[in-house]
């Protein structure tokens, strides 16, 4: 698939390389795609710069990975792309506290899915990719089994042709189903940056239900 990944740091890197290694074309971009020079060379052929327009209109498929205090300027670039696109939305809801550390910036009642859902009501969200920390990526992707669970969130249709990416991407995918059952995959929950395997994954789930 052509691949559009808006945010070019540590997740939009580590999952350009996966998806190049099996296979996939991507469109990578950022607020300052004349700087990606350095990142793209060693992706080889497959992977080429843009802007984050032109990534959302060129791609079959997006994944937003941009810090959330910038998602607003990435989602006001890309919504007019993306009528019926599918988003892979890997964002989480935190920044940084004064005190150390990180903290929500969404009501502790809230999804952070169906926030990103309100927010493009025009594209098709599937929530992944959130709940394990780049580091683990890339020791853990394509490990033998049983592989390391990766959950995803969002409307069936959907949530099966990223699970494919997933897939490919080295990891073992587990629905948890639409997006108003995703909370498990935002911070803080019993799965997230944890390195679990399927079955351990599904068994914590249950435990908070
Ligand atoms: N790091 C992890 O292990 C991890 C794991 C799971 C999920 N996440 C989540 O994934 C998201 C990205 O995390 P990260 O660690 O990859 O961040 P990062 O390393 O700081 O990279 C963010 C990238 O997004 C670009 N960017 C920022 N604002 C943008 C905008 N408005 N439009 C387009 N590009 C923009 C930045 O480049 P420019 O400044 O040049 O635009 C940079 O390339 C966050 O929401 C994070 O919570 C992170």
């Amino acid at each position: 698939m052509k691949i559009g990944i808006i945010g070019a740091g540590d997740v939009g890197q580590t999952l350009a390389e996966l998806w190049i290694q099996a296979g996939h074309t991507i469109i990578l971009s950022s607020r300052h795609p004349e700087t990606l020079s350095d990142v793209l060379q060693p992706l080889g052929s497959s992977a080429k710069g843009a802007t984050v327009a032109q990534a959302a209109a060129e791609a079959e498929i997006l994944l937003l990975a941009v810090s959330y205090w910038t998602v607003d300027e990435a989602i006001a670039h890309i919504a007019p792309h993306v009528d019926d696109k599918i988003v892979i939305d890997a964002t989480n809801p935190l920044r940084y506290a004064e005190e150390g550390g990180t903290e929500r910036v969404i009501g502790d009642q809230e999804i952070a899915g169906l926030v990103m859902a309100n927010k493009l009501p025009n594209a098709r969200i599937v929530k992944a990719f959130t709940t394990l920390w780049t580091g683990y990526l890339k020791q853990h992707a394509h490990r033998q089994s049983p592989q390391i669970a990766m959950p995803l969130a969002g409307a069936k249709a959907d949530t099966s042709i990223v699970a494919d990416l997933i897939q490919d991407a080295g990891f073992e995918p587990v629905d948890l189903g639409t997006l108003a059952d995703s909370r498990p995959l935002d911070p803080p929950s019993a799965i997230w940056n944890q390195v679990l395997t399927a079955d351990e994954l599904r068994a914590r789930v249950a435990r908070t239900q």
